[in-house]
C-alpha cells in the first residue's frame, strides 16, 4: 500500500469562504482521503490558513485589531466551519507558524547559494507620513478611467482596469489619508524563474501527461508565456521575514517575503506543525524529504491556483537542488456559479460555509457538492437543483431506502435481522449488479472522476430500490414469510453496504447507518467483491435500531425561504 500525502490549497485568511471555494478544494481532497484511508493505505492529509500578505493586514485594520490577533481568530472561525463540514485532515495549520518561517528561509537561502535570487532596485511608492514604502494596493486615488475616487493602486473595483500606482490621480496613502507620496528607489529579492524555465519545462512535460487535462493545459500556457523573474519580497510588516543571516540590508529596512512565496512552502510547515505537537509524527520529513519512491502526493485545487502549483512552486523547489517532494498528481477545478453568476464575497452573493451549516447538515451539502463538482467545465449552484437533488437522491432513493426496509422489518420480525428463506435468482441478479457497481465506484474513486463517483454510488443506492420494489415484501409477508424475511435480510445487508462505501461522501449519515446494526466484530472497511456478490455480512439474528430519519424532504417554502434569504436570481454575465 503506497503513502499517500494530500493537501488542497490554502484557504486565504481573510472570512469565510462560499461554497465555490469548499467544492474546489477541500472537499474532494476529504472525499479522496477518506476513501484512500478506508482502502488501507497510509494518508497524510495537510492543509492551513493562508495568513500573510497585504488583505490580512486591511482586513485587520479595518476591524482595528493587530494583524496577529486577527489571524488567531480568523484560523480559528475557519476551523470550526471545517470541523462542521466533517473534514478529516490530519493537520490544519497556520502559514504565520514559526515552521513555516523556518523552512521558507531555508528555501531562501538555499536558492540564493544555487544563484537563483538576486537583488534588484525598483521604484516604489514612499510615504514619509507612514515612514514606509506602500505595497500597490495601499495607494488610493481617482481612476485615470472612469473616475472613481476610491480606486486601489493596482486595480480599480469599478471599472476592474488593472493599474500602476502611478496612474492614479491624487494619489493617497490608504493608511494615513496622506497625498505627501513620492518614488523613491527599494531593493527587494528577485527569484530567477527564466533561469529555471528549461527544468520547470522538463519537469512538466514528465508529469502532464497523467494530470487532469484542465492541470496540463494550464501549465502549458504559463511555460509558453515564458517564466519571468518576479520580486519575491514585499514592505510589510506581516510575513516571513527576510533572513538577516544572508540580506542584512534588507532584513534592517524589514522586509518580508511575497505572500505567494511562503504559502505554498507551508505545505511542508504544516507538516513539521503537525510532527511538533506530537511526538508520534516525527517522521514528518519521510513524507516530503527523498520521498519520491515511497510517497504519492497529490494537491488539490481551483483553477486560477493551477499556475503557482504546476510552475512557480516546482521551480522553487527544483531551484532548492534538495530532494523535496514536488507533486504528482494536480486535480484542478473549474468555478461553481450561483446561478450562472460569480460568487461574490464584497457583494455577498452566494452561499458561505458557515451559512450553509447553519441551513442543514454537512453530508446534504457534501453529497451535492461533489455530485455536481466543477470538473469538465463550471457547474452552476442553484436552490432548485440541490432541494431536487437532496430529496430525490438523499431523501427518497436512500433515506427512505433505510427507513422503509428497518421499520417495516421491525414492525413484522421484531428487532433482530429475520432468518428463513434461501437467495434465489433475485438475489444473485442483485448481487453481481451491486459488485458491478462497486467496481465501477472503485475506479472512478481511483480516477479522481469525482462526479461518475457520485453517479455509481447513486446507481449502489437505486439498486437497492429496485430490489424492494420488485420482490414487495409488504406483500410477499402475506402468502410466503421465509421469503420477506429474506428479502428484508438482504436489503439490510445493502444497508450495511451503503454504511460503508458511503462514508467518504456523508460520514455522518454512514456512521448512523453502520451504528443501527449491533455487529459485534463490525471493523469492515471496505466491501470486497465476494462479499457485494452475497450480501450476509449481517447475519440473521443480529439486533437492530430503527435510526432517526437520515435526510429531511425539503419542502416548496424551504425553497422559497432559500432563495428569499440568498437571492436566487440569474445573474448578468
Ligand atoms: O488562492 C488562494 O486563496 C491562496 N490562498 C491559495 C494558496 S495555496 C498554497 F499555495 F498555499
Ligand atoms: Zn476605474
Amino acid at each position: 500500500m503506497a503513502r499517500h500525502l494530500i493537501t488542497s490549497a490554502l484557504p486565504y485568511i481573510n472570512g469565510i469562504k462560499h461554497l465555490g471555494n469548499m467544492v474546489g478544494s477541500m472537499l474532494p481532497a476529504d472525499v479522496y482521503s477518506r476513501y484512500l484511508r478506508q482502502r488501507g493505505h497510509e494518508v497524510l492529509y495537510i492543509c492551513a490558513t493562508d495568513e500573510h500578505g497585504t488583505p490580512a493586514e486591511l482586513a485587520a485594520k479595518e476591524q482595528g485589531v493587530p494583524v496577529d490577533e486577527f489571524c488567531a481568530s480568523a484560523h480559528d472561525a475557519q476551523k470550526a466551519v471545517y470541523d462542521g463540514f466533517a473534514l478529516a485532515f490530519d493537520y490544519f495549520g497556520r502559514s504565520s507558524s514559526p515552521q513555516n518561517t523556518e523552512i521558507t528561509q531555508h528555501f531562501a537561502r538555499r536558492l540564493n547559494e544555487n544563484g537563483f535570487i538576486e537583488e534588484r532596485a525598483i521604484r516604489q511608492v514612499y510615504s514619509p507620513a507612514d515612514g514606509r514604502f506602500l505595497p500597490d494596493r495601499y495607494v488610493e486615488g481617482t481612476c485615470p478611467h472612469c473616475g472613481y475616487d476610491k480606486a486601489r493602486g493596482d486595480q480599480c473595483e469599478n471599472c476592474t482596469r488593472v493599474l500602476d500606482p502611478t496612474d492614479l490621480i491624487e494619489p493617497r496613502s490608504a493608511i494615513s489619508g496622506s497625498t505627501d507620496l513620492e518614488v523613491r528607489e527599494t531593493k527587494h529579492l528577485f527569484l530567477l524563474q527564466s533561469k529555471l524555465q528549461h527544468e520547470v519545462e522538463e519537469w512538466v512535460a514528465r508529469h502532464e501527461e497523467e494530470w487532469p487535462q484542465l492541470a496540463a493545459s494550464i501549465a502549458r500556457k504559463w511555460l509558453n508565456e515564458g517564466l519571468h523573474d518576479r520580486a519575491i519580497t514585499r514592505d510589510l510588516d506581516w510575513g516571513v521575514p527576510v533572513p538577516a543571516d544572508t540580506w542584512p540590508d534588507l532584513a534592517a529596512e524589514g522586509k518580508v517575503f511575497y505572500v505567494w512565496f511562503d504559502a505554498p512552502i507551508e505545505y511542508i510547515g504544516a507538516t513539521k506543525e503537525w510532527a511538533d505537537q506530537d511526538p508520534e509524527n516525527r517522521d514528518w520529513k519521510s513524507w516530503w524529504y527523498d520521498a519520491d519512491a515511497t510517497v504519492r502526493y497529490t494537491e488539490f485545487m481551483a483553477k486560477d491556483n493551477v499556475p503557482f502549483h504546476t510552475v512557480m512552486f516546482p521551480a522553487t523547489e527544483l531551484g532548492v537542488r534538495e530532494p523535496w517532494k514536488k507533486v504528482d498528481y494536480v486535480k484542478a477545478f473549474n468555478w461553481l456559479t450561483y446561478y450562472g453568476g460569480k460568487f461574490s464575497t464584497s457583494q455577498k452573493r452566494g452561499v458561505f460555509t458557515d451559512q450553509a451549516l447553519d441551513i442543514l447538515p454537512a453530508d446534504y451539502w457534501r453529497y451535492f457538492l461533489i455530485a455536481n463538482a466543477p470538473e469538465s467545465d463550471d457547474s452552476s449552484f442553484t436552490w432548485e437543483h440541490f432541494t431536487a437533488t437532496v430529496n430525490k437522491d438523499l431523501a427518497d432513493t436512500l433515506g427512505n431506502f433505510v427507513n422503509r426496509v428497518l421499520s417495516f422489518s421491525k414492525k413484522r420480525f421484531g428487532e433482530a435481522v429475520p432468518a428463513g428463506g434461501e437467495p434465489g435468482e433475485a438475489e444473485t441478479r442483485l448481487g453481481t449488479e451491486i459488485a458491478t457497481l462497486l467496481a465501477e465506484y472503485e475506479a472512478q474513486m481511483e480516477a479522481l472522476q469525482f462526479r461518475k463517483a457520485a453517479a455509481a454510488l447513486r446507481a449502489l443506492w437505486s439498486a437497492g430500490n429496485s430490489y424492494l420494489e420488485e420482490k414487495a415484501p409488504w406483500l410477499e409477508i402475506k402468502t410466503d414469510k421465509d421469503g420477506a424475511a429474506l428479502t428484508l435480510r438482504t436489503a439490510m445487508n445493502l444497508i450495511h453496504l451503503y454504511a460503508v462505501v458511503s462514508e467518504p461522501f456523508i460520514p455522518g449519515t454512514a456512521a448512523a447507518m453502520r451504528q443501527a446494526f449491533s455487529l459485534e466484530e463490525d471493523t469492515a472497511t471496505w466491501i470486497t467483491p465476494d462479499e457485494a456478490r452475497a450480501l450476509t455480512t449481517v447475519a440473521a439474528g443480529t439486533p437492530f435500531a430503527v435510526p432517526p430519519v437520515l435526510f429531511a424532504k425539503l419542502t416548496d417554502d424551504d425553497l422559497d425561504a432559500y432563495k428569499e434569504r440568498f437571492g436566487g436570481e440569474p445573474q448578468p454575465a
